[in-house]
């Protein structure tokens, strides 16, 4: 079973700039909510009550006074600094001691999902106690992602942001893994871009065939 859940919002939001420079991207709106809004519900709709918020530092009173301990929404948040964006892998790092040895779930705090058949692939997925577990989407430029190139049904690559095509399933930021990925992110080494990548880890658990997938097809939207 999952039941805690990390939501990575750190990162500089470049691209948004200057609007990120003051505002921390996850806390600008999507329609009348904060991004955030979206990948927190995400887990709450996965049941998952337990969370874990790794912000920048200095946008840790804005997500603070915008949703607090979790209580008013019936779970729990919990917060963490992360000091310098060192790649999403850093999250099982900074959670070490949130996750204990528990399984966990991660979503990135800029990830959008949506789409009723959604809540059966979530359910479905945090029954899962070993092994990771992904969400697929096809996608029209695969080289902005990290990839999965499946064959029977089966993962057989998986590559960050492939120059050469080797697949249009992108892998979108959801991810759920049993408590090994701790130890797995301690022994990673950076990328040429200077991040532990979670596509590493996940190259571990489909080595050691323990990595399954979800394919979120054409009815639900996802975008990053
Ligand atoms: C990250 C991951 C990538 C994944 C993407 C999903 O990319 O490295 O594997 O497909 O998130 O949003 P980044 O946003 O760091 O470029």
């Amino acid at each position: 079973m999952i039941n805690k859940g990390i939501i990575l919002a750190g990162g500089s939001g470049t691209r948004l700039s200057p609007l990120t420079k003051a505002v921390n991207k996850q806390l600008l709106p999507i329609y009348d909510k904060p991004l955030i809004f979206y990948p927190l519900s995400i887990l709450m709709l996965a049941n998952i009550k337990n969370i874990l918020m790794i912000v920048n530092p200095g946008q840790i009173e804005n997500f603070k006074s915008l949703l607090g301990d979790g209580k008013r929404f019936g779970i729990k948040i919990q917060y963490k600094i992360q000091k310098k964006p060192k790649g999403l892998a850093d999250a099982f790092i900074l959670g070490k001691s949130f996750i204990k040895r528990d399984n966990v779930a991660l979503i990135l705090g800029d990830n959008f999902f949506y789409g009723q058949s959604l809540t059966d692939k979530l359910e479905k997925s945090l029954t899962h106690n070993k092994g990771a577990r992904i969400f697929l989407k096809n996608v029209k430029k695969p080289e902005n992602f990290g990839v999965a190139k499946i064959v029977n049904k089966k993962i057989k690559k998986i590559v960050e942001k492939p120059r050469k095509f080797i697949s249009d399933y992108a892998i979108t930021g959801l991810y759920f893994f049993d408590n090994e990925v701790v130890n797995y992110a301690k022994k990673l080494k950076p990328s040429k871009r200077g991040e532990i990548e979670i596509t590493d880890i996940l190259n571990i658990y489909k080595n050691n065939e323990n990595l399954s997938y979800e394919h979120i097809g054409r009815g639900a939207i996802w975008s990053d």
